[in-house]
């Protein structure tokens, strides 16, 4: 079991992605703190998505390493895996609701599958999930019977089932119209400072990456890596990579 001393919840250390000889990103190396509101950001199809997949364990690397906590997630056997990935809860891009559930169906879902509770804990705790995102008496309601933000937010819910020490959220605010996706927002940061778990975004929206981020990575699709990184509002200030800019501006500025 290789180790490494580190203060950092997440770190990535020379990791190469790749689906067969297509290479999406290299050589991507950062840490992520704990406690930290951490985005992945970039153009799309630079790899966002494929970064937050490596960093669930769904796909392994070309090469390089993650560490959690300062184990290598990739030199762990199996259990040691499964151990470390009870602690995440992942929310994916277009990440939906079963349809033919309810909200409460929909979120003891996970804690059926992971844990040996009881009927009536599993009801308190998805009722207390349900709370925790502002849909407290949904639980009844099928998807389809509430808005697009109220989706989104049964979609967090879910993902905190199991009380997570991170979360993975690729664009939880897609297709939400401004004011849904600032409500979003606030409530990521809300759980963040209520739980203290880690949370890594994946996102291009501009609101989100300066409203809640904390820090972050930018993923360039030309050179295949990280070009930029940081605070981002920061990064507003004192960048001066033409790629970065354009992307924090829209393109206002430097296009
Ligand atoms: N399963 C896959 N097989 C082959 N190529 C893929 C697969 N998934 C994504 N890609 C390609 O990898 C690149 C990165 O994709 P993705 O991680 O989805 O980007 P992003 O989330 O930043 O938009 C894109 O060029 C995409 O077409
Ligand atoms: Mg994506």
């Amino acid at each position: 079991m290789k180790r490494e001393e580190t203060e950092a919840h997440i770190t990535v250390r020379g990791l190469d992605m790749a689906y067969g000889d297509f290479v999406v990103q290299r050589d991507l190396n950062f840490d992520i703190r704990r406690g930290d509101i951490f985005v992945i950001m970039g153009g799309s199809g630079c790899g966002k998505s494929t970064l937050l997949r490596h960093m669930v364990g769904l796909t392994t690397p070309a090469s390089g390493e993650i560490f959690f906590n300062g184990k290598s997630f990739w030199n762990s056997d199996e259990r040691e895996q499964s151990e470390i990935k009870r602690g995440f809860g992942v929310l994916f891009q277009n990440g939906a609701l079963w349809s033919s559930m309810t909200l409460e169906e929909n979120i003891s879902l996970p804690l059926k599958e992971y844990t040996e509770l009881k009927a009536a804990d599993i009801e308190e705790i998805v009722s207390l999930k349900l709370a925790l995102v502002g849909l407290k008496g949904f639980g009844g309601y099928y998807p389809s019977e509430i808005s697009g933000g109220m989706r989104k937010r049964a979609g967090l819910a879910r993902a905190m089932a199991l009380d997570p020490e991170i979360l993975f959220f690729d664009e939880p605010s897609a297709g939400l119209d401004p004011v849904s996706a600032k409500l979003l927002d606030d409530l990521i940061r809300e759980l963040r400072d209520s739980l203290g778990a880690t949370i890594v975004l994946v996102t291009h929206e501009l609101s989100s990456i300066f409203a809640i981020g904390d820090n972050s990575v930018f993923l360039d699709t030309e050179t295949k890596t990280v070009i930029a990184g940081g605070d981002p509002c920061k990064l507003l200030e004192e960048s001066v990579d033409p790629k970065v800019l354009s992307f924090l501006t829209r393109g206002e500025r430097y296009e």
